[in-house]
């Protein structure tokens, strides 16, 4: 937990200052710590040292996270099919739109984080797994958390057969935390 006090002790400094952002890092400190977020967090964060790479974050509305990753030093982007309602530094990017119609270079990103959003996507989950794939660079990183009333881990490592080799999952509060790695 502490290290999820020095990361909203973080987002009081960027500056952005007012009684509504005040409200929003009130939340964000209170859901957080309350919502098993923090387990995901945690869990995530361990794959990603400080270093300068590209990373992809989807679903990046409503969250805090790019924040980190920018702290992190990540050239980061984040996509998401709502307007992120912040105003965000110069340094991190976000597009309103949907994965599935990303277009983006192939091989692109050396990470890309999915937090709860996999759910989402239906009978197009695959679809997403594909995107990942196609978007991510040769060994690149994939880190995934989905609600452990959706998703078991039998049928994730199905639904990414043959594209990822699962490093590592883990229960995260009644989410399940997967990183996987690129198969050449
Ligand atoms: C539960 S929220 C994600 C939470 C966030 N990642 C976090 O760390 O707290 C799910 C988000 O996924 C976004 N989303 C769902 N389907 C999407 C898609 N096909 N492309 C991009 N974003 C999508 C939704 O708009 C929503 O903002």
């Amino acid at each position: 937990m502490e290290n999820i006090q020095k990361i909203v002790d973080w987002y009081k400094q960027i500056g952005f200052c007012g009684w509504l952002r005040f409200r929003t890092l009130w939340f964000a400190h209170w859901f957080i710590q309350n919502s098993g977020l923090a387990e995901q967090w945690s869990f995530i964060l361990k794959y990603l040292p400080y270093q300068e790479k590209y990373i992809l974050d989807i679903g990046t509305t409503g969250s805090l996270f790019i924040y980190e990753l920018d702290h992190r030093k990540y050239r980061t982007l984040g996509i998401d099919l709502l307007l992120y309602q912040e105003e965000l530094p110069d340094s991190i990017s976000v597009i309103t739109g949907n994965l599935l119609d990303s277009y983006y270079t192939p091989e692109t990103f050396d990470y890309i984080t999915m937090i709860s959003v996999l759910q989402f996507l239906g009978k197009e989950d695959q679809k997403a797994i594909i995107e990942v794939y196609r978007l991510l660079k040769p060994n690149g990183i994939f880190l995934l958390t989905v609600p452990q009333d959706k998703y078991n881990f039998l049928e994730l490592k199905e639904l990414t057969q043959g594209y990822f080799e699962i490093l590592e999952y883990q229960p995260c509060r009644g989410h399940l935390g997967m990183a996987f790695i690129k198969r050449s």
